[in-house]
């Protein structure tokens, strides 16, 4: 079977990757690298849910099928080489195309490629006479397994004066720090999938209005990422209405939408393996309420606020700090909360209204690798560096705060690149504030 009429990968950014990672390794005692995608997982019977390969995989090939293995050695003479599927062409008529060892070799630029029925035979010899095995234990059973039987392999040959790697190092430590700094390729991905995403927002805020269930405004955010080329949604789409809105994680989806409630959309595309992550919050019938723009304006200032905190040398806390300490005085000031601004940052007292964080790493992962703290301190953000800026306000119904608040959840949502002078906000196009949503939502009314 023919390979798919699709653009070509440009395959420089993986082997530029794959060269650094081999220089990482020289430097730590050289040694091999060996690095297995996701498995195919069923679903039910014999169905299985749709493939996505491991993103450390993907980010060191651009190979996207299932069962395939890179190794990496690096030697006197470094050597790329990747197993995967044999060319079959009974299977390629049932599921579609599949490179086979010699067409991806050449396509991915690897220096050697063989079937991943050979894995485990080769593997003994690929890892004799290493001094460092570098991978990744304790995901997968199968592939611990698998590694475990190939040292044991090598071990047994030791009288006959084989060696077996005398050190294991954990491999994904090297690749978090990578994946960390984006290169321009991924910015440019990342990009594009943010647009898609804002696009999908838009979308949605016209197609909302009462009486339409929370799931046609999920299908609407579905068609606006397949339409434009996502492969797929980053993470399972939140479009949470009224008393939804304060469930952080809800993805029922399956409610009717009232007039005089708000629209919590927590969604964004994948796109050629990376994430986008939006969150816009409006009204269900295109107008704010008084108390609804309260908690929005609130919000909004707070995400500014840690917007304006993102900036090289700047630590990883300091958005959420920013963050954290407009939200507290916004609920002092709206008798959310009493006391002091002091006293409520420093018990806490904020959290019941604001729980969770205010950002994480975006990459490849909608949460991406990549440590937040070394040596026990937040750490400082560096250019190439890809955030989230998501601050949000949930009440739920107490008798402790004023009745007019009860439901209101809003959270803002946007995807930011570390750059030398602060920061690029990549999902601008998506309406935030009060006059631009609900200028969009009245031209958008039948
Ligand atoms: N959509 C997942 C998150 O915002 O963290
Ligand atoms: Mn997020
Ligand atoms: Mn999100």
């Amino acid at each position: 079977m023919n390979p798919p009429t699709e653009p070509r990968l440009d395959i420089a950014p993986f082997r530029a990757r794959r060269a650094r990672l081999l220089a990482r390794m020289h430097a730590l005692g050289g040694g091999i690298a060996l690095l297995p995608t996701a498995p195919e997982r069923p679903r039910n019977r014999d169905a299985l849910y749709p493939y996505r390969f491991d993103s450390y995989f993907y980010y060191l090939t651009g190979f996207c099928e299932p069962e395939a293995v890179v190794a990496l050695i690096a030697g006197e003479e470094d050597r790329s080489i990747l197993f995967c599927r044999a060319k079959d062409e009974e299977r390629e008529i049932w599921d579609g195309y599949r490179f086979g060892p010699e067409a991806a070799q050449a396509a991915f630029g690897f220096d050697q490629a063989w079937t991943i029925g050979e894995l485990e035979r080769r593997l003994p010899e690929l890892l004799s006479n290493q001094p460092v095995l570098w991978c990744s234990l304790g995901y997968d059973r199968a592939w611990d397994d698998k590694i475990m039987a190939a040292l044991n392999a090598v071990r047994a040959q030791c009288r006959s004066g084989v060696v077996a790697p005398h050190a294991v190092r954990e491999l994904r430590t090297e690749l978090d720090e990578m994946r960390l700094i984006k290169d321009d390729f991924e910015l440019a991905t990342m990009r594009r999938a943010a647009c898609i995403s804002a696009a999908a927002h838009r979308r949605a805020m016209a197609a909302t209005r009462p009486g339409r269930f929370e799931y046609e405004i999920e299908a609407e955010l579905l068609y606006a990422f397949r339409a434009a080329g996502s492969q797929a949604p980053a993470y399972t789409s939140i479009v949470a209405s009224g008393p939804n809105a304060c469930v952080l994680h809800y993805v029922d989806n399956d409610r009717r939408m009232a007039d005089g409630e708000l629209l919590l959309i927590d969604a964004g595309c994948e796109l050629d393996g990376y994430a986008s992550d939006i969150t816009r919050t409006f009204p269900v019938n295109g107008r704010f309420s008084g108390p609804q723009r309260d908690i929005y304006e609130l919000v909004l200032a707070a995400q500014t606020a840690a917007k304006a905190a993102i900036r090289p040398g700047a630590h990883w806390n300091a958005p959420h700090e920013a963050a954290v300490k407009v939200l507290a005085q916004g609920m002092l000031d709206l008798k959310l909360l009493n006391g002091s601004l002091d006293s409520v940052l420093e018990n806490g007292d904020y959290r019941r209204f604001y729980m969770h964080r205010t950002g994480h790493w975006l990459g490849l992962d909608v949460h991406d690798a990549g440590d937040y703290k070394q040596d026990g301190h937040w750490r400082p953000l560096v250019p190439g560096m890809v955030l989230t800026v998501e601050p949000g306000c949930y009440i739920r119904p107490d008798e402790t705060v004023p009745e007019v608040f009860w439901n209101i959840g809003v959270r803002i949502e946007d995807d930011a690149v570390v750059t030398a002078q602060g920061c690029e906000i990549l999902t601008d196009e998506a309406p935030r504030s009060v006059a631009d949503i609900e200028a969009l939502m009245r031209e958008a009314q039948p």
